[in-house]
Formats: C-alpha cells, sequence, structure tokens
C-alpha cells in the first residue's frame, strides 16, 4: 500500500522540477524582430534589383523618355512625395506622364504585383 502511494507522488515532484528546469519560452525582443523585418526587407530589394534588371532597366537606366533613373533625387522627388502606393498603382497599371508613357508592368506581363512591388522599392531606395 504505501508503495502503491510512494509511485505516483515520486512521480509528480519529478515532472514538477522537470517544468521547473525547462526554459520559458520567451516572446522575441524587439531586436529580434526588427533585424527580422530589416532582412526581409533587404531580401525583397535584393529580389527587386534582378526584377528592375531584366524588365525596368532597358528604360530607367538610360532615362529615356524621362523615365526616373533609380538615385535621381531631382526625378524621384515629387514621385515620392505622393507614396509608394502611387508608385506601385502607376508601375503594375501603367501611365502617361509628363515625358512619356510608362507601359503596365515595364510590359512584362508575366511578372506577379510583389515582383513589381519589389522592383519599385529597389529604384525608389536609394534615393529615400
Ligand atoms: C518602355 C520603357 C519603360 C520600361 C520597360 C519601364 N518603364 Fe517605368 N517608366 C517609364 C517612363 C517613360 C516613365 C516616366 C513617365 C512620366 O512620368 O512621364 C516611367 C515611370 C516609372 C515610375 C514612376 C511612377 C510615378 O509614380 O511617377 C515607376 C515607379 C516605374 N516607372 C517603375 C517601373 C518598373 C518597376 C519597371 C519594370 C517592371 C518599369 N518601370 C519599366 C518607362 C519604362
Amino acid at each position: 500500500m504505501t508503495m502503491k502511494l510512494f509511485v505516483p507522488a515520486f512521480f509528480i515532484v519529478g515532472l514538477i522540477s522537470l517544468g521547473a528546469c525547462t526554459p520559458e519560452k520567451l516572446p522575441p525582443s524587439d531586436e529580434a524582430l526588427e533585424s527580422k523585418a530589416d532582412a526581409l526587407a533587404e531580401q525583397k530589394i535584393e529580389e527587386g534589383k534582378k526584377i528592375y534588371e531584366s524588365n525596368c532597366a532597358g528604360c530607367h537606366d538610360s532615362g529615356v523618355s524621362g523615365a526616373p533613373k533609380p538615385g535621381d533625387k531631382e526625378a524621384w522627388r515629387e514621385r515620392i512625395a505622393l507614396g509608394a502606393a502611387s508608385m506601385v498603382k502607376k508601375s503594375l497599371e501603367g501611365y502617361a506622364g509628363k515625358t512619356g508613357v510608362m507601359p503596365p508592368k515595364g510590359g512584362n506581363d508575366t511578372l506577379t504585383d510583389q515582383e513589381v512591388t519589389n522592383a519599385v522599392d529597389f529604384m525608389t531606395l536609394k534615393v529615400k
């Protein structure tokens, strides 16, 4: 009889002390979250660079018809002031501006909205 009581009691004490030893799961720190967000943003911009080089650079590197060049502060100032959403919308849908025509998705229908957005991020990042 004593044995029957002793075993479960011992078992329970053992479980409790095991629990006390397991490290608590702390929520990730602000710094960890921030560096994760930074890494994600960097990855998108890296992807955007590739999209840019194969789909957008043809016009935007030379600035043909006034296509704003990445890094050209003057050319981007007013566009950036209107906000990222405006620039993305114009890139996805295309538009006729003051100096020329920006074709929808730069003329490549197979690009996803996210890919075009990443390319816009890449183009405008340098001037922010
Ligand atoms: C055939 C040439 C051409 C290609 C290819 C092209 N663009 Fe453009 N893009 C233009 C021209 C020209 C303008 C400027 C039009 C104006 O404002 O008068 C422009 C403007 C823009 C703007 C500024 C929008 C704003 O808010 O004023 C963005 C952003 C942009 N292009 C993104 C892209 C991206 C991303 C790609 C590739 C996926 C791309 N473009 C490919 C010609 C091109």
